[in-house]
């Protein structure tokens, strides 16, 4: 039988609260740590010396010292059906969805391709040290089977839910409002709670859903207890245009959300570009959440996300990686992306509130602080060890940095999948490097 208890030796880090809010205090660290983990959850964490002494001596099954321990990270949009287009060329957002997405997902009502995807994207996940996601499936009730399934097995935390689209879609992507429902509903009851597995109802935009369509996600969002609601809101010019010819009597593009009872703790709208303070006001107040997904906004050239205004009126908002519109499955790259975005805003992402974000700050915004996010005691034990020396450029550059704020910030720019030595889910390895020469 395995030993209930193990432990992770490295250098670690996780955050405590937002660094944006409470500096230095929202961050604990060590130089030389020890992460005690038992039957799946945190046990205990401090200073290696303190901890051996109080501990078995034969405590360590894992030693990563030299490396970076870091609590997993946490993607809040993705689309698992959208991994063999991701980086496909030349379009903006409606015409990308017409020309390549949805004959990508068309494909999955095969439910032996989904499979094969779903375990491909699971495994790609943990290679760069992700084990949270919340992601899109597709129409088809099968295809949510298959996601499911992929992360039971692995363990991971996975959100996921059937696409509800009923119009302006090929006919082979449709479904109607009864019969999506009908579906949503029985996947609810296969799915949702089961191990570490929650479901999300998915409309997957204002442009594809049929006012009756509207009502039936917000009845089934508000009929479940804990469960959860994912959808697109404001990402490129044209769509927002679109809306607005849709719905002529919104307010606004969230107002059409809003009109339909779809705001609420434990939503998530992907982008969240094209937004007033009005809407990031709204969103605050039903505690709606925003995704931000720098890589995807970059790649359809759909503009940039103001994460400073989100802050001030109180949004809650989390890292996406919004594969296959987004270009990488590396929160990593993804944080180096959202720098550059900031950048264009005239923003200033710091390292620690960047991996805030994709740890706690991902947690928080879907409202699994109390379970994943940092090492406290009682946390699941999800972890990332970074190695910085992963290629001979972090190796070189990391040689000239003074502070840890420094040396996490070459980390999000330079560092990729090279970097994840390892990955644990629940205590236990998930994935591991595989040895070199
Ligand atoms: N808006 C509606 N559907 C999609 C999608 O699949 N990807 C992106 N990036 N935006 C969307
Ligand atoms: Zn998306």
């Amino acid at each position: 039988p395995k030993p209930s208890l193990r432990a992770v030796r490295g250098e670690i880090l996780h955050f405590l609260s937002d660094p944006a809010v409470a500096g230095a205090a929202a961050l604990q660290h060590f130089s030389d740590g020890i992460l005690a983990i038992r039957d799946g959850h945190v046990v205990e964490l401090g200073p290696a010396d303190d901890m051996l002494a109080k501990l078995p001596s034969d405590i360590v099954h894992d030693d990563y010292r030299g490396q970076l321990i870091l609590p997993g990270f946490v993607d809040t949009h993705t689309h698992y059906a959208q991994t063999d287009i991701i980086a496909s060329h030349g379009e903006q957002l409606l015409a990308w969805l017409e020309k390549y997405t949805f004959p990508a997902e068309a494909r999955f009502a095969d439910p032996a391709h989904a499979a094969t995807v779903a375990n491909f994207f699971c495994d790609e996940l943990l290679r760069n040290g992700t084990t949270t996601v919340m992601a899109f499936a597709t129409v088809h009730a099968s295809s949510v089977d298959a996601l499911f399934e992929a992360a039971l097995q692995r363990r991971m935390r996975l959100i996921t839910g059937k696409v509800l689209m009923d119009r302006n879609c090929p006919p082979e992507l449709r479904d109607c409002a009864a019969s999506g429902e009908a579906e949503s509903r029985t996947l609810i009851e296969r799915w949702h709670g089961r191990e570490r597995l929650l479901y999300a109802v998915t409309p997957r935009f204002a442009c594809t859903s049929t006012p009756a369509q509207m009502e039936s996600a917000a009845r089934l969002f508000a009929q479940h207890p804990g469960l959860y609601l994912q959808s697109h809101l404001a990402e490129s010019r044209g769509e927002v245009e679109w809306t607005a010819r849709l719905h002529p009597t919104a307010r606004s593009y969230l107002d059409v959300y809003d009109g339909f009872g779809q705001l609420g703790a434990r939503s998530m709208y992907a982008h969240c570009i094209w937004l007033d303070d009005v809407d990031r006001a709204r969103m605050a107040t039903t505690g709606s959440a925003m995704s931000f997904c720098p890589t995807s906004n970059l790649f359809l050239g759909s503009g940039l996300f103001d994460l400073e205004r989100a802050r001030a009126l109180g949004v809650r908002v989390g890292l996406g990686t919004d594969v296959g519109a987004g270009t990488s499955f590396s929160m990593l790259q993804t944080l180096n992306e959202a720098y550059k975005v900031l950048q264009l805003k005239g923003q200033r992402l710091s390292a620690q509130s960047a991996f805030h974000l994709a740890t706690l700050g991902g947690a928080h915004s879907l409202y699994l602080d109390d379970r994943i996010g940092n090492f406290l005691p009682g946390k699941e034990a999800d972890l990332v060890v970074l190695d910085p020396q992963a290629t001979p450029l972090l190796a070189r550059r990391m040689a000239s940095c003074a502070k840890l704020s420094e040396r996490l910030f070459v980390m999000m720019m330079l560092g990729d999948e090279r970097m994840v030595a390892a990955t644990h889910v629940m205590g236990e390895v998930a994935w591991r490097r595989p040895l070199r020469r």
